[in-house]
């Protein structure tokens, strides 16, 4: 089968939904081999719609579960060639920082940073024994730029923000390639839980009018993780619709 990611391996974690599903599935479509993980068992649903895709359950903040996600990548594949770090969940909103809940601070950098170092560690493991590799953490624009209210979500981003460029740093001499994309804001059902005020304010800062679709991001993510994107290491893309040009 031919395609941009032709014979490689892959991991997606997050695949369950939203942008996750969107990669898994544009990964399997490009020729790739996906192990698709989730927490949650709706992975199911990804892979039922590809014969490329095979689900796998796991959390991402439990040592033992990714543990269990390294060992199928390395039974199934020997390896890895691609890893997308994607897993993660969108933490409070519409709370000021001095009354954030220390709790909700835990859990935010429980999955979105704790979560996906541990995924990374593994998928570095696996390329390294394959002899290199592209990895594609999914950052977010609230990496870069302050949103009151969600101070858990935004700092645990800005550590993913750094995983990116301390991996992609470290590990450019060994062939493994480590970028993020950093979507603004993207119709997913991450945004369930967010308040109708941050809402309205997100829509309002794009200049476009309108939310991302996963599928976009899902473009970004394939040209990171393939050999299209050979001489770009440590960085984090911005796909936002514009929002943050102004
Ligand atoms: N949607 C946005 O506006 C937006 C913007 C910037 C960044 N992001 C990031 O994109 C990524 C995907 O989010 P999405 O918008 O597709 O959300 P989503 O809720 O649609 O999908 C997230 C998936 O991650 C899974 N997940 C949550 N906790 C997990 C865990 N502990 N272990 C394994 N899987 C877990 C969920 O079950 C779900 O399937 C997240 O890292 C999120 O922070 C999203």
């Amino acid at each position: 089968m031919g395609g941009r990611l032709a014979g490689k391996s892959a991991i997606v974690t997050g695949a369950g939904s939203g942008i996750g599903r969107a990669i898994a599935l544009r990964f399997a479509t490009e020729g790739a081999e996906v192990l698709a993980a989730d927490i949650s068992d709706s992975v199911r649903e990804t892979a039922a719609q590809s014969n490329a895709i095979t689900p796998i359950l796991c959390d991402v903040s439990d040592q033992e579960h990714v543990q269990r996600l390294e060992e199928e990548a390395r039974k199934r594949f020997g390896g890895l060639d691609v890893l997308a770090n994607n897993a993660g969940i969108g933490g409070l909103s519409g709370v000021p920082l001095h009354e954030y809940p220390i709790e909700a601070f835990d859990r935010a950098h429980a999955v979105n940073v704790r979560g996906a170092f541990m995924v990374l560690q593994s998928g570095i493991r696996l390329m390294l024994d394959s002899g290199g590799g592209t990895v594609v953490n999914t950052a977010s624009t609230a990496g870069f730029r302050a949103t009151p209210g969600s101070s858990g979500y935004v700092i645990a981003k800005g550590g993913v923000v750094m995983m990116t460029r301390q991996a992609g740093y470290e590990y450019a001499d060994k062939g493994i390639r480590v970028n993020a994309v950093a979507p603004g804001t993207i119709q997913t059902p991450i945004l369930d839980g967010i308040s109708d005020e941050l809402m309205e304010e997100l829509q309002s800062r794009s200049p476009e009018k309108r939310l991302g679709r996963p599928e976009e991001v899902a473009s970004l993510a394939l040209f990171l993780a393939s050999d299209e994107s050979s001489h770009i290491i440590g960085q984090c893309y911005l796909i936002d619709g514009g929002r943050t040009a102004g």
